[in-house]
């Protein structure tokens, strides 16, 4: 099983816009909406599902969405298990034109401290029967910094309790988890993400690949450094590699990373091999990106990309 938690869900809608513009009105008709559950963790555990990995997806839900989520989820292969609260669940818009995508993000609404400690005690419900767990995306905002070590915490029941966890996160809690006493086993970072992590430029491929050097040496074993349509560093055991992304038409590439991580824990699972397992999730992220809908890849889609994901083996050892 697969488990995955979101600190900050939402509703997902996506809108596809001709000519959208930053100014006026649009009226938009119903074949042109998607409506999901979404976060990062939820979008990971969607894909998982759909190549056939059992996959639970723990998530805070406000009273204000959590019936009309559950209404989503149900229709779907991932089990959506709701930690209820009180704090209100988030709705995130991305609207698709020809040329463009426009992400509005609601930050998200504070949990109380009682909230985030259901939290915890639904990881430690589910953690014990899971093969591989993932925690993704952003914390709630809060005003006193209230849940700056709950992600330490999270990472350090998933250690205490044997499992590998995969982080893809963002902000201040990410990092102080990283580098915390208990790091995640993997993380996977895009570009931007990575320079927050480590404070540094990161501009250059050769400073792509150090950033990936630098967080091994920092004790994570698995790390994914996305770079969007151009592919994916990988530095695993020994090694540093590259894979190129397959070229796709892009449509929407929001929930590629998602996709990518969800793709990798089902295929990871079932063979035990990360090289492999990267392959499937970049070919994954591609075929989300060729797609309007967030994440919702399947395996058929993904498999005739993965032949055309390119391990660049020579050029990387010329850059050593
Ligand atoms: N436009 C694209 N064309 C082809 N492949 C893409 C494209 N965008 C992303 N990918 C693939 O998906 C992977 C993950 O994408 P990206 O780096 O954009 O993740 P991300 O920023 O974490 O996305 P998100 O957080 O929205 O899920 C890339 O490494 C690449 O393999
Ligand atoms: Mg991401």
């Amino acid at each position: 099983m697969f488990l995955t938690l979101t600190p900050n869900p939402c509703l997902e809608k996506t809108f596809r816009v001709p000519n959208f513009a930053t100014s006026g009105s649009f009226r938009i008709g119903a074949d042109a909406i998607r409506e999901n559950v979404g976060g990062k963790g939820i979008n990971a555990a969607r894909v998982a599902a759909r190549f056939g990995m059992r996959s639970i997806a723990l998530a805070p839900l406000g009273p204000n969405l959590r019936e009309y989520l559950q209404k989503l989820a149900s229709a779907e292969a991932f089990e959506l298990y709701a930690i209820e609260v009180e704090a209100l669940t988030r709705t995130c818009h991305n609207v698709v034109s020809d040329t463009t995508s426009t992400e509005l993000l609601e930050a998200g609404y504070p949990l109380s401290v009682g909230e985030g400690t259901k939290l915890f005690e639904a990881w430690r419900a589910h953690l014990g029967a899971c093969e591989m767990a993932l925690i993704g995306g952003s914390y709630p905002p809060s005003d006193n910094g209230a849940w700056l070590q709950h992600a330490s915490i999270l990472c350090s029941m998933a250690r205490a309790a044997n499992k590998k966890l995969i982080y893809d996160g963002k902000g201040e809690a990410f990092r102080r988890a990283v580098f915390g006493a208990h790091s995640p086993w993997a993380i996977k970072p895009n570009v931007e993400e990575a320079r927050e992590l480590l404070r540094t430029p990161i501009e250059t491929r050769d400073e792509e690949r150090a950033a990936v050097r630098q967080l091994r040496h920092r004790g994570i074993e698995l790390v994914l450094l996305s770079c969007g349509a151009r592919g994916l560093w990988v530095g695993w055991e020994n090694e540093i590699e590259w894979f190129a992304a397959p070229r796709v038409t892009t449509v929407s590439a929001v929930g590629s990373g998602d996709s990518l991580c969800g793709a990798f824990a089902a295929k990871y699972l079932e063979t035990g091999d990360v090289w492999e397992s990267v392959r499937w999730g970049v070919a994954a992220g591609s075929a989300n990106a060729a797609r309007l809908e967030a994440a919702s890849v399947g395996p058929d889609e993904v498999a005739a990309l993965v032949p055309q994901v390119r391990r660049e083996l020579g050029e990387i050892r010329l850059m050593n």
